[in-house]
Parts: C-alpha cells; structure tokens; sequence
C-alpha cells in the first residue's frame, strides 16, 4: 500500500521567550487534525513540539506537496499565531513569511519533509526534530548513517545495503542539487556537504532498490525573506530496517553532540543535544540546540507510537558532553568560532556600526 508521511513545522511563537512551545496551541493543531482525521483526508496524526517549534507528523493517501494538506498545516499554523497573539506568546507568527496561502507551504516559511512509500511488511521510522539550529544540521548524521562503516555496520555485512546509498544534495543558495553515489563519490560530496550553511543533505535513495531512504526539509528562512525571520529549523525522516541501516545505527550518530549553527538570536555554534520530547525546552542561552528524535511503526498509514527514541540512558553521556561542550563554547563569548561568521549571521549591526566608524578607519601605508 502506498502512504504518504508528511511532517510539516513552524514556530509560531515561543513560551517563555523561544523556549517552548505552548500547551494550548498544541491542543488547537490536535483539534484540527483530528476533524481532518475524521473526514477522511488523514489516516493518522501525531502533533508534538521541539522547543517552540510546533510539529505536525501526518500519514495520508495523497502524495507529495498535496495542496489540500498544506492547506490544512497552514491553517492550524494562521490559526495558532492568532491563539498565540492573544497570549501574546514571544515571536507569535514569526515563521509565516506571507499573509496568503497559495497552494504549497513550501518557501512560506514552514519547514516540510515528506516522503511517499510503499509500505513494507514492517515500516520502522524515525522523525528527527530539531530546534536551534538549521538546514545543514542532518548533514553529518545522515552521512554517518548512511555511508560510514564505522557507524553502520550493515553497509559491510547487510547485503541489501552493501551497494551503499545516494546522496541528493541542495545548493541552498543557487538553489541547485547534484547526486552522488557513495561509497565512490565519497570524497567529492563531502568537499560540500561538510560545508553544511551552504549544501544540505535533501534526501537519501537505497542505490541498489532505488527506494527513499531519508528525507529533510532543506530551506532558509533567512535567504527566503532576505532578513532576519528567525531559523529555518529543519525536520528529517528516516526510514530504518531492512535495506536501511537498523534503528540503533540511525540514531548512533547523535551519541557525539556535533556543533551546529543556530543558537542564540540565531547566530552563535553550539552542540546539538539529543534529548526526549520534555527536555526540549531550550533555556541556557537559548540552547543549546535540541534534536528529538520519535519512532513509528507504520501499520496500514497508521502511526503506531511514539517511542521517544532519545529517551534512553543511553543517550546520558552525549548530554554530559553537549553541556560541556556548551560550556566550552560559551567561554568564547562573542568571539567566533562560537559567534557564527559575519556574513552568515541573522541579524547584525555591522552597517550600522560600519556607518559610525567610517571616518575613524585610516588607510594604513602600502
Ligand atoms: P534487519 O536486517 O532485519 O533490518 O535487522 C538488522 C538488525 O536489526 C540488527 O540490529
Ligand atoms: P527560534 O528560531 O526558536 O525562535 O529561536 C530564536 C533565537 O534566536 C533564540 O535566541
Ligand atoms: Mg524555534
């Protein structure tokens, strides 16, 4: 049977500040998906929340960028800023870049990963969700997943995985993709993909079946509006088992917390820290950055979870290590590297600066 899994997110504003999502608007996003359940046009729902970014996780038969489920996300996100304005929640609205739906939310600000499968005899899956960060953020973990032996160890001894994995990456900038084929073009992708502000993993094909293994949303909200709206914060599935690296290589590579951007006022590197659902509450400083990670068995379309997969003990040491790490960090103040480059900063007062300074700069002789 053929399903499509669909998550679309957006913050719509934060409580207290940007740290957490509001009960109440999770509640309204419940409400309307369950009608949307009810008459048919969803098989199954989840609504869940990273930080202050509110997650909608839906199943349903119609495809890819179906305009009449982005409507529906578009308008559980208008209707949340309005919930979220009355309680004058920080940032209400802030990722809904345009006043008018027009059939697809994609480029409106929300961020949308979707995939369309055919569902097999078991269809584990895995939905990571972050906050405090941005698109580049799956990029190592997908590559450790899905091209690196020493964290996947099916890509030696699995055979439905030892022909490796395709890699579509994304140009965010020139807004261009290119393929590569690992194992082989390993060297080549990852002169780009370990520039992860730039190249962004999109999606990720068994080489051998041709099946979609992982898809993330890949999109900056800061090059769409031109200005600073806050952080394109990006989701990802990934589908495991199989001719799939198994569950435990999935989430193996957040056991080490990489630095990713997007922590403070959007512009500081920090750890990303795999925590449950509850521990995403992004307080010291805004962050440090969050990833949950929930796992699904899909059953006919039908979302048998979640499993609040970071949950475990397991995961303890790489928390211990992101908190130092943060630590770490912060002790460089508003030095890069923890303040991210100039030109890769959200917002910045350097015209303004530069304006004031300008006649105290004096050339300096040849
Ligand atoms: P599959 O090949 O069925 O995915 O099993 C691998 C596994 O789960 C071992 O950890
Ligand atoms: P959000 O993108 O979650 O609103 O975070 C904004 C920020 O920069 C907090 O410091
Ligand atoms: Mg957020």
């Amino acid at each position: 049977m053929k399903v499509t899994l669909s998550v679309i997110k957006a913050d719509i504003g934060g409580w207290v500040g940007h740290s957490e999502s509001h009960p109440e608007i999770l509640e309204l996003a419940r409400q309307h998906l369950e009608k949307a359940k009810t008459n048919g046009m969803l098989i199954d729902f989840h609504v869940t929340k990273c930080g202050d970014d509110a997650q909608l996780i839906m199943t349903h038969k119609l495809g890819e960028e179906n305009k009449e489920i982005h409507k529906l996300a578009w308008d559980v996100f208008v209707e949340g800023t309005t919930l979220a304005k009355k309680l004058k929640l920080y940032g209400a609205g802030q990722d809904l870049l345009s006043d008018a739906f027009s059939g697809n939310v994609k480029g409106m600000g929300p961020g949308v990963a979707e995939m369309e499968i055919e569902e097999r005899t078991s269809e584990p899956v895995i939905i990571f969700m972050a906050d405090k960060t941005s698109a580049g953020a799956w990029n190592l973990p997908l590559y450790k997943m899905f091209a690196d032996p020493f964290n996947t160890i099916g890509l030696v001894i699995a055979p439905k995985m030892h022909d490796g994995f395709s890699f579509e990456v994304h140009d965010v900038k020139e807004h261009t993709r290119i393929i590569f084929n690992t194992p082989n073009d390993i060297y080549d992708m990852l002169v780009l993909i370990g520039a992860p502000s730039r190249y962004a993993v999109k999606a990720v094909y068994n080489a051998k079946s041709g099946e979609i293994a992982a898809v993330s949303s890949t999109q900056r909200l800061s090059l769409i509006a031109g200005r600073y709206v806050g952080k394109d914060v990006p989701v990802c599935v990934v589908r495991g088992q199989g001719s799939f690296p198994a569950i435990g290589e999935i989430l193996e590579p957040f056991t080490n917390p990489t630095l990713v951007e997007g922590w403070m006022r959007g512009s500081h590197h920090g750890p990303l820290m795999p925590v449950s659902v509850e521990d995403s509450t992004p307080s010291r400083f805004d962050g440090p950055p969050r990833v949950i990670a929930l796992g699904f068995q899909l059953a006919e379309g039908k979302l048998i979870g979640p499993r609040d997969m970071f949950i475990d003990k397991g995961f303890d040491e790489a928390r211990r290590k992101a908190n130092m790490a943060a630590d770490y960090m912060r002790g460089h103040g508003p030095f890069e590297p923890h303040r991210l480059p100039l030109d890769e900063m959200e917002y910045t007062t350097m015209p303004q600066i530069m304006d004031k300074l300008k006649a105290r700069f004096q050339k300096l002789e040849e």
